[in-house]
């Protein structure tokens, strides 16, 4: 593995370029041309490898082992999030409004560093590696459906997939085996009453009070329709009506998000929620419209592939250094790719609080310890070198 080091140490730095590249020059989701564009020209110019763009803003590489074997996708996301950055680096979002909050420039940079040294070792490499750079994670419906459905995976046997992450201080690596992220859906509701004037409320219906009254009794959809051993979030968080102090409006719009690891109670929780809508307008006599939108499926980890991983994770950092990430209500789009084929989705730690890199995921402030984009590099390189040749996967 000397030779594997020896390599991965030659390009740490052109990594953090790439990174420090990608974070000035952010694009939100769907919109990616300039990101995919550095990807493929960087890709093809490394050669040995086939390079496609199964959409208009993402990326595939294939990359044919010499020795017969088993095929892994790595998967890195690419887009950024509409947010200003705050941080006054050299390398700061050069766009007003747009920043890589999440680490996605990371991502990129870190596959990139691994196709490149995977390449040199194209020799000992067994079966196929496909490098999949996945626009649009962060807007559903998510680029990761997009991608399966251009045949980009057809036929891969297991694929990885990393994130940076600031809950996690640099030099540690979370695995969770089964699940680990949630599902992730939407609602909208149109309570329709009757409007009229605030002082004379006996002749209106008045959808204020009725959709009050959901918003309460959507909670107990949780506390009571749920088992307590079962774990689900509904939150209302928009709620929209009226104009005017002195008119009951005639509608007031509802809307909110919708969390859960199980099938059953994702299931459940719509028919519910309108069940309690039905019967709270029924008795005011006003009317409903109800939207509900399935979003991210819950991220589930296979537990042969996090045995694999944990070992390479202990090779990467020390054992103690391997922890175990706690599942959370967070959504991801990696799980479109595992209705394909079975995987591990790996959260790299990122933080640093001497260096002040102590603001999480999404805020204005994020940044990255780079030291983590080595850690996740090795990850990715390693699984591929053990995951082709390996007969279980
Ligand atoms: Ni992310």
């Amino acid at each position: 593995m000397e030779n594997i080091d020896y390599l991965i140490n030659g390009i740490e730095q052109e990594v953090r370029k790439w990174r420090r590249h990608f974070h000035r020059f952010p694009e939100l989701s769907f919109q990616e041309e300039k990101t995919a564009k550095f990807i493929f020209d960087r890709l093809q110019s490394f050669g040995y490898v086939s390079v496609s763009k199964p959409t208009k803003t993402s990326v595939v590489a294939s990359l044919k082992g010499r020795l017969p074997g088993k095929i892994i996708a790595l998967r890195a996301d690419i887009d950024a999030l509409p947010i200003t950055e705050e941080n006054q680096v050299e390398y700061r979002s050069q766009k007003e409004g747009i920043m890589h909050a999440c680490g996605h420039d990371g991502h990129a940079a870190m596959l990139l560093g691994a196709a490149k040294v995977l390449i040199q070792l194209q020799e000992q490499i067994h079966g196929e590696i496909r490098f999949i750079f996945q626009h649009a994670e962060e807007q559903q419906p998510g680029g990761a459906r997009e991608i399966v459905a251009s045949g980009a995976l057809d036929g891969i046997n297991a694929i990885i997939g990393l994130h940076l992450t600031n809950d996690l201080p640099v030099g540690k690596i979370g695995l969770t085996e089964g699940t680990v992220l949630a599902n992730t859906d939407t609602f909208d509701l149109l309570i329709k009453g009757r409007g009229g004037h605030g002082s004379r409320p006996e002749t209106t219906v008045d959808p204020v009070i009725i959709a009050s009254e959901v918003v309460v009794n959507l909670q107990q959809i949780i506390s009571r329709n749920t088992s307590a051993l079962e774990a689900a979030v509904i939150s209302v968080t928009i709620f929209q009506g009226g104009t005017s102090y002195s008119i009951i409006p005639q509608t007031v719009r509802l809307g909110g998000t919708v969390r859960s690891f199980g099938v059953t109670v994702r299931e459940n929780i719509p028919l519910l929620i309108e069940r309690i809508v039905k019967g709270i307008t029924q008795a005011h006599g006003a009317s409903f419209e109800f939207d509900y939108h399935q979003g991210y499926s819950a991220v589930i980890n296979d537990p042969g592939l996090v045995g694999t991983l944990r070992k390479i994770g202990r090779n990467v950092v020390n054992a103690e250094n391997v922890v175990v990430f706690p599942k959370r209500m967070a959504s991801e789009d990696f799980s479109a790719y595992l209705q394909k084929a079975p995987g591990c989705f790996v959260f790299i730690g990122a933080s640093n609080s001497e260096k002040g890199l102590i603001y999480s995921n999404h805020n204005s402030q994020f940044d990255i310890d780079e030291e983590s984009l080595l850690y996740g590099m090795k990850v990715f390189i390693q699984s591929a070198l053990t995951l082709t040749n390996d007969n279980s996967v």
